[in-house]
């Protein structure tokens, strides 16, 4: 059944568990992120950014969600729009049915501009008013994704600052978390605290120093009722990464946010956590490990089934270590 986002975080926070909200683009995406769900008795977020829409177009991703819904119908799923860049953006996916929107006034509507504070303000308010006319949920972003390490938001294709980023800037500072909550009054808020989209978030294994778990635990501290989100969450395994290099790629040496340390955000308010890339590293190896072991297959399902299965498994490693299994 289609749930909005607030209902599903309000029951995470009540039991003390967080949900990962995976990203999908296709068929055997959703399929991994339902049966995993499905296996362990999960409750599931699945997001379309806008690239998922360019990829996919809308009426594609959009019936890839209700068919998952429709196939599952004992699992509550949050159908959410990821990093909207405007409240017309949002307004087009809540008109598509989606129960939940993040408006990402963090950046200017170009997705690569850091805003000034009252813009953010302003466009999440606006969004607010609009979604909750609806009974959709809203994620707003305060503070800038991007390294502690670089100060750069990493990513070049998708939602992320051009340019370097300030140390303040790359962290959520906990006074105007409480004040931009209680001005926009969204469902839920992402934080900066160092992570960034994409594999290359860390050239060593991180420490406090570049992976700011305590700024998580100072903004709860502030704002105990407030569903927090970390983005940039994939782990990035080190195995897959093995595997992607074994059979013909060429990924240099990269670190993820351990499973470990978002457990710890769990613990201090953290609710949703986005996952990506974790998703795109298991079926690419997959996908070139079936290839260069069958080197006469040319039946897409093959390699496709390959992907599935390991995408599945990452699934139900989240499930499981963040308290989700159990809860659907
Ligand atoms: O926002 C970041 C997500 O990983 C989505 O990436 O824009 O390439 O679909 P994308
Ligand atoms: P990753 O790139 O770490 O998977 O993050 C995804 C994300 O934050 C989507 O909004
Ligand atoms: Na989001
Ligand atoms: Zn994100």
């Amino acid at each position: 059944a289609l749930i909005s986002m607030r209902q599903l975080l309000d029951h995470a926070a009540e039991h003390g568990y967080g949900v990962p909200a995976f990203n999908v683009n296709n068929m055997e995406q959703m399929r991994a992120i339902m049966e995993a769900a499905d296996r362990t008795d999960s409750p599931v977020i699945v997001q379309g950014s806008a690239g998922a829409r360019k990829y996919a177009g809308a009426p594609f991703l959009r019936h890839l969600i209700l068919a998952a819904i429709e196939e599952f119908p004992h699992i509550p799923v949050v159908m959410h729009q990821d990093h909207g860049t405007s409240p017309a953006i949002c307004q087009r996916s809540i008109q598509l049915g989606f129960s939940s929107v993040m408006m990402d006034g963090s950046l200017m509507e170009d997705g690569k501009t850091p805003s000034s504070y009252d813009y953010n303000l302003d466009v999440t308010k606006t969004t607010v008013a609009m979604a909750h006319a609806c009974g959709v949920s809203v994620e707003g972003e305060l503070g800038c994704l991007g390294s502690l390490e670089t100060g750069e938001a990493g990513e070049e294709d998708g939602v992320g600052a051009e340019g370097k980023l300030s140390h303040d800037q790359l962290l959520t500072d906990p006074d105007e978390a409480a004040d931009f909550v209680k001005q926009t009054k969204v469902d839920a808020l992402a934080i900066a605290i160092g992570t960034s989209h994409g594999a290359y978030k860390f050239s060593r294994p991180p420490t406090g120093d570049i992976l700011a778990i305590d700024r998580i635990k100072a903004i709860h501290q502030r704002i105990p009722d407030t569903h927090l989100v970390m983005h940039g969450s994939s782990s990035v395994p080190q195995d897959w990464l093995a595997v992607i290099n074994e059979f013909g790629g060429e990924i240099p040496e990269t670190y993820g946010v351990p499973v470990e340390e978002i457990v710890e955000g769990i613990k201090h308010g953290v609710r949703k956590v986005n996952i990506d890339t974790d998703l795109r590293l298991a079926s690419t190896g997959a996908i070139r490990r079936h290839l260069a072991n069958n080197k006469s297959n040319f039946d897409p399902r093959k390699y496709f089934a390959e992907a599935t299965k390991a995408m599945t498994e990452i699934c139900i490693a989240r499930y499981e270590a963040f308290g989700t299994a159990g809860n659907a």
